[in-house]
């Protein structure tokens, strides 16, 4: 494939704008009807007691929305863990679990390293890569390709929405194997993750509003991402690209958990970045929002229709997305998180597509 930024002024942002294309050839690659069919293979989650996800960077930030997604469609209990921390603590591997490693280039060392831990411990060694001839993917019992292209930008956009694709699906398929959901049920979580291109795309038409918005948190020391739960880790995910890519700090937080810390921090000079879809608990992040608000603290809250209309006073800024099924959303929200932090590091004059001290491959320690 030819690698050139195609009229855009950076990898990062045609990468973006790549998004809708791309997730859905991935969707269509797993699910080209009604139901997740595994075209490199199968794998059986039926007798699997456990999943342990293993990733570095925003690869792991995709395992914890996987989390998610594997234990409330299919009830099973997720291992999350960062590479490094899991080689080295040495956990116990069952022989009932399955070990899943994600990892955009397949070669991080950690990710690696961690793969050949678990070989010969867990039942199934299955790995989410972009590159499907990479070290990870050929030392995994299946290995299952994200079909995102060849990502340039040192920060990871495309390769972590469509990473997500295919673990939704792989949760989807759990869910099925364990008799947790029938084929209506799948036809219908199928659907809506093949919605998501098109409101992607809507998403990314927002891009001039975010921009605005932007300005003021190119002046802030510190901001803060909110969400609740699979929006937990895309909080996380959010403040990551942020500092990566504008070296401003952030920290991404549970919202439950803002009083329990950062709340400590909240002061009219920090602005809080609230991703929250209305969702079942929805009420909470509104008062989780007023305690930022009583401390001047600027609340950006990234929602849809009904969320905005339920949340308006004395938010900063509302930015309203397409509405999606919650359990969803993280998909759709990464939009807005990656467009953040790229006009942020726009504003600030940084270099977007290779930013200091980072790489976009580490095969060291
Ligand atoms: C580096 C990159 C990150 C990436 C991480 C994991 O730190 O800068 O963007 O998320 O490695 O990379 P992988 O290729 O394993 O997904």
């Amino acid at each position: 494939a030819q690698i050139d930024k195609g009229g855009h002024r950076h990898f990062m942002v045609k990468e973006i704008f790549e998004q809708p294309t791309v997730l859905a050839d991935c969707l269509t690659h797993y699910a080209p009807g009604d139901a997740v069919v595994i075209p490199e293979g199968s794998v059986d989650f039926s007798r699997t007691d456990r999943l342990i996800l293993v990733a570095c960077g925003t690869a792991h930030y995709a395992c914890l929305v996987a989390k998610y997604w594997f234990e409330q469609l299919a009830g099973l209990p997720c291992d999350v863990d960062i590479a490094s921390e899991f080689r080295y603590r040495e956990p116990p591997v069952s022989e009932q679990a399955a070990a899943l490693f994600v990892s955009q280039s397949g070669e991080t060392a950690d990710t690696l390293a961690a793969l050949r831990y678990a070989t010969g411990k867990a039942a199934h060694i299955l790995s989410v890569v972009n590159v499907a001839e990479s070290s990870i993917a050929r030392e995994s019992d299946l290995a299952l390709p994200i079909l995102a292209g060849v990502e340039v930008g040192v920060a990871s956009t495309k390769a972590f929405l469509c990473q997500l694709g295919v673990l939704a699906n792989l949760a989807i398929l759990a869910a099925r194997q364990k008799g947790r959901i029938d084929a209506r049920r799948e036809a219908e979580l199928l659907h809506t993750l093949r919605s998501l291109p098109a409101l992607i795309n809507q998403s990314l038409a927002l891009e001039d509003e975010i921009r605005r918005g932007t300005r003021a948190l190119a002046r802030a020391q510190t901001i803060l991402f909110l969400g609740r739960g699979p929006m937990f880790p895309m909080a996380l995910e959010g403040a990551l690209k942020l500092k990566e890519i504008s070296y401003i700090h952030a920290e991404g937080y549970a919202s439950g958990e803002l009083k329990h810390g950062p709340i400590a921090l909240v002061d009219k000079t920090v602005p809080v970045v609230v991703l929250a879809p209305r969702d079942a608990l929805f009420d909470k992040t509104i008062s989780n929002m007023q305690e930022v608000m009583a401390r001047e603290g600027r609340v950006w809250l990234v929602t849809d229709k009904p969320g905005a209309a339920a949340a308006s006073d004395g938010v900063w800024k509302t930015l309203t997305m397409p509405q999606v099924d919650p359990i969803f959303a993280p998909l759709l929200y990464a939009v807005p998180a990656q467009l953040i932090a790229y006009h942020t590091a726009l504003h600030k004059g940084t270099d977007v597509d290779q930013p200091r001290n980072l790489a976009k491959s580490v095969t060291v320690e």
